[in-house]
């Protein structure tokens, strides 16, 4: 009974201590420039064995106070000391255009008489966690999260509340905020204002179209882009893009967007993958992930990041053999093209002419390898069809176009012919009832 008041009392001074204990720190490199912000509230349970062979555990918080020796922006590492040689640590990892703690190390110090007063392993204990601090966020936004957050290892339960946290921090501020999960609302607030580019289309809630329907948008503008490895240019892409989005309302709500035609280019050149990331450096991100295969070039993967708010989506389809061309050539389509992403994203192009590998020295395109559908004189929809099958311009009105109408066509000489038979045989009929 003593041992459980004396427990409740403990949980009260936890809970106390909870509240008041953050601690915040700033890891600047040599020029002073900050890369790693932290503002966070932790507590650690620990299990350990005591000298008499039972279990015991202590909780304890990270105080406000603590040091930051061993931290590095080069290794995008940050390392807090407390307390009687208690650390911890966590360094980061970006791939592609977001970024995530990597490998957690929680350091204490059994030799601590006040936390662990009867332990029988004495010295440094670690626990280490690898890619559990959180989801991966954008390059230049903070992640943010309230809700508390556990990290459970053998003998450890590691309580995270009110964190804040950025790595990679660029011109020494913050960047945007991106909220946790458990932060945001399940259902949407209908108050938040959409990413509005250059012009965005919300059908009313009530209408409930399941697919993308036709949207009366302005056609994308055309950016033209580039991605330059140490030399020169070797990169080179020229598109409009426009995303259909149905996750960023209501499910049932789909969102038009055209991309910033201003949108920054990055990305890398290889001798067989090529990655070109658009950003519009506010709440679009979309990678083209480009392979060379057998001396041809195909678009394969795409991912695409859209912000709504602090609440951001990343959908992604890695198998596609879309834009295939020759090496030495560029492809082009101008024609509308659509790509499925996800079941809530798609993308229509518009304008496209890429060449992501082989840019010669003048840093411009090579001869035009054009997409089929560009091709004017297919008007027969048999050979459509076979385009289609062979083709991997799947494009949308341009194709129906020419089908519905050789298919009407095809239906009204039918007709005509049945009818025209028809009526031969009726008269017919009727001259041998005369003659009866
Ligand atoms: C770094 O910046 C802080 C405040 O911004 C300033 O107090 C400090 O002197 C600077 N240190 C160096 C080495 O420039
Ligand atoms: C552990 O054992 C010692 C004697 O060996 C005893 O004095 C002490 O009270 C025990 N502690 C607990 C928590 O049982
Ligand atoms: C210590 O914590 C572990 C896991 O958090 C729990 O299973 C165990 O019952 C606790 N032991 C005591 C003595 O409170
Ligand atoms: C993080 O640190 C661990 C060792 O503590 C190391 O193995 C890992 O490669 C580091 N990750 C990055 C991205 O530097
Ligand atoms: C990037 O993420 C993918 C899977 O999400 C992984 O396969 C790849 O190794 C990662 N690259 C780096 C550099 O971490
Ligand atoms: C795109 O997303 C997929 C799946 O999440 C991932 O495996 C891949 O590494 C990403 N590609 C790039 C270039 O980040
Ligand atoms: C979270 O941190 C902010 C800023 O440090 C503080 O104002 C706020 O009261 C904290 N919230 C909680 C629930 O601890
Ligand atoms: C950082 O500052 C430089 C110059 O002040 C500016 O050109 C650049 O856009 C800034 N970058 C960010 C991410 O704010
Ligand atoms: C970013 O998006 C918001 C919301 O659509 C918009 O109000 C703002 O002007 C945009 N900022 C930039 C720099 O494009
Ligand atoms: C965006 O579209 C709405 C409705 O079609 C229109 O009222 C508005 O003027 C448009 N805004 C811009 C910037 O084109
Ligand atoms: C792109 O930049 C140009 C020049 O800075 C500007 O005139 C134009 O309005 C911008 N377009 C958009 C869609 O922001
Ligand atoms: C990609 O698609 C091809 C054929 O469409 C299929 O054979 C392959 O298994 C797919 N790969 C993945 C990783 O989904």
């Amino acid at each position: 009974m003593e041992r459980y008041l004396c427990w409740g009392v403990l949980c009260l001074l936890g809970i106390g201590l909870l509240q008041i204990n953050a601690f915040e720190v700033e890891i600047k490199n040599g020029t002073n420039e900050t890369c790693i912000f932290a503002r966070m509230n932790v507590s650690f349970t620990i299990q350990y064995e005591t000298i008499n062979n039972t279990s015991n555990n202590v909780t304890f918080v990270a105080p406000d106070k603590v040091t930051t020796e061993g931290s590095n922006c080069d290794f995008n590492l940050l390392n807090v000391h407390f307390g009687n040689n208690h650390s911890w640590s966590l360094n980061f990892t970006k791939n592609g255009t977001l970024y995530r703690g990597d490998v957690l190390t929680f350091t204490y110090n059994t030799n601590d008489t006040e936390l662990f007063p009867d332990a029988k392993r004495l010295g440094l204990l670690t626990s280490v966690t690898r890619e559990s601090f959180f989801t991966p966020v954008p390059l230049n936004a903070f992640y943010k999260c309230v809700h508390d957050d556990v990290i459970t290892t053998d003998n450890v339960v590691q309580l995270y509340w009110n964190v804040t946290l950025q790595a990679y921090v660029q011109n020494s501020t913050l960047g945007n905020e991106s909220r946790c999960s458990a932060d945001t609302p399940t259902t949407p607030v209908p108050t938040t204002p959409v990413p509005t580019t250059p012009n965005v289309t919300m059908p009313s809630t009530t209408a409930t179209p399941p697919k993308p329907t036709p949207k009366p948008v302005d056609k994308p503008t055309t950016g033209n882009y580039s991605v330059s490895n140490t030399t020169a240019v070797c990169l080179l892409v020229s598109i409009g893009v426009q995303f259909n989005a149905s996750m960023l309302e209501d499910k049932n709500v789909w969102t038009v967007i055209n991309l910033n035609p201003n949108s920054t280019s990055s990305g890398s050149c290889g001798n067989d993958s090529a990655l070109l990331i658009l950003n519009d450096g506010n709440t679009t991100i979309v990678e083209f992930h480009f392979y060379l295969v057998n001396g041809k070039f195909h678009l394969q993967e795409v991912n695409v990041t859209l912000t709504n708010g602090s609440v951001f989506f990343r959908r992604s389809n890695v198998n596609m053999t879309l834009w295939e061309a020759p090496l030495g050539s560029s492809y082009l389509c101008r024609k509308e093209q659509l790509i499925n992403v996800s079941e809530d994203l798609s993308i229509n192009t518009f304008d496209v002419r890429v060449q992501p590998f082989g840019v010669g020295k003048g840093g411009t395109f090579d001869t035009a390898f054009e997409c089929r559908l560009d091709d004017d004189s297919i008007l027969i929809p048999i050979i459509v069809g076979a385009a289609l099958s062979a083709e991997d311009c799947l494009s949308v009105e341009n194709f129906t176009v020419p089908i519905v109408v050789g298919a009407a066509l095809g239906g009204l000489v039918i007709i005509v012919m049945v009818v025209y038979f028809i009526g031969r045989r009726n008269r017919r009929t009727a001259g041998y009832e005369n003659f009866q």
